[in-house]
């Protein structure tokens, strides 16, 4: 009998070991999204699931239309030809939303650091011929490839958590967008889901106030987020949706770069950015 307690501790042991490695794993993997692993994993996971996410999300048009692009371009005014930037735009929810507003008639760069995600949104758009209206760009949005001031709309829908440092990517949005030009963006609530990673909705306040923003709004939207709306203090022109030459800036040198024969060139350094299936490729310079 003493035998069989002897022999049978060992395996209750190595089954606890096992329960709590698995544990460790989905909460590190499914749970908290990659986000305490890095940039590759969390990047990684959104290409493992790039075919599945928007049967995940079950985005429904109308309400898109009447919770981002109505109320946005309801703010634009009488601008609706604007230069949006949508950085992690995953599936192309924002180009969509914008595209299928009938008074859209600007330009959007969709940026994505996950190159299956972006392989899926530039199908959609294609499906629906809004492809003179988007420019895709795989590339870090925590390091915007565009100068200071270069946006009427900078929008980040679900995505600054992923981010390696949320508040240095926040003030990279705001960096892009002009003086005056429109913030959009959300937060998550639930602080608890990712210690450390998520803010309290007055941290959060506080940080896009710090970040020479006003009128902050928090508005409630999805069981898991709020949208954020906020204008960056100052004044400038309305920039217009226009081409990308001369504002897309080179990864290696920084230098402007221009579109030449289906592909970007940096007038400085000459290095070439290839784009393939109708994606900027400046992730993978060559
Ligand atoms: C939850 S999805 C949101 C996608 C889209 N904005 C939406 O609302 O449906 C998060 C997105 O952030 C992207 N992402 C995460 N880290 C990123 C980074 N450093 N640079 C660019 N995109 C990033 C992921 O690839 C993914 O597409």
């Amino acid at each position: 009998m003493g035998l069989h307690v002897f022999a049978v501790i060992p395996l209750l042991i190595l089954i606890s070991v096992l329960v709590l490695i698995a544990f460790v794993i989905w909460w590190l993997l499914i749970r908290t999204e990659g986000v305490y692993l890095g940039k590759r994993v969390v990047i990684w996971l959104y290409d493992v699931y790039a075919s599945r996410y928007d049967g995940i999300v079950q985005h429904d048009t109308v309400e898109e239309h009447l919770h981002i692009a109505a109320p946005l371009m309801k703010q634009l005014d009488s601008q609706t030809y604007p230069l949006v930037l949508d950085v992690a735009t995953g599936t192309g929810r924002i180009p969509l939303a914008l595209c299928h507003h009938a008074r859209f008639e600007g330009h959007i760069v969709a940026l994505d650091l996950s190159r299956k995600m972006l392989t899926q949104a530039v199908a959609k758009i294609q499906a629906e011929h809004f492809e003179d209206y988007v420019t895709f760009i795989w590339a870090d949005g925590s390091q915007i490839p565009f100068d200071d001031n270069s946006f009427d709309v900078v929008t980040c829908m679900e995505a600054l958590e992923f981010m390696p440092n949320p508040e240095e990517a926040l003030h990279e949005l705001v960096r892009v967008l002009r003086p005056n030009g429109i913030l959009l963006t959300t937060h998550r609530i639930n602080e608890r889901l990712m210690p450390h990673k998520l803010w309290s909705e007055a941290e959060m306040q506080q940080i896009l106030a710090s970040a020479n923003l006003t009128n902050i709004v928090f508005e409630a939207w999805q069981y898991d987020y709020s949208k954020v709306w906020a204008i960056k203090s100052g004044k400038s022109d309305f920039i217009g949706a226009r081409p990308l030459d001369g504002m897309l800036r080179c990864p290696c040198c920084e230098g402007y770069m221009v579109n030449k024969n289906g592909a970007w060139v940096c007038e400085n350094c000459n290095s070439i950015v290839p784009i393939q299936d109708n994606i900027i490729n400046l992730h993978a310079r060559i």
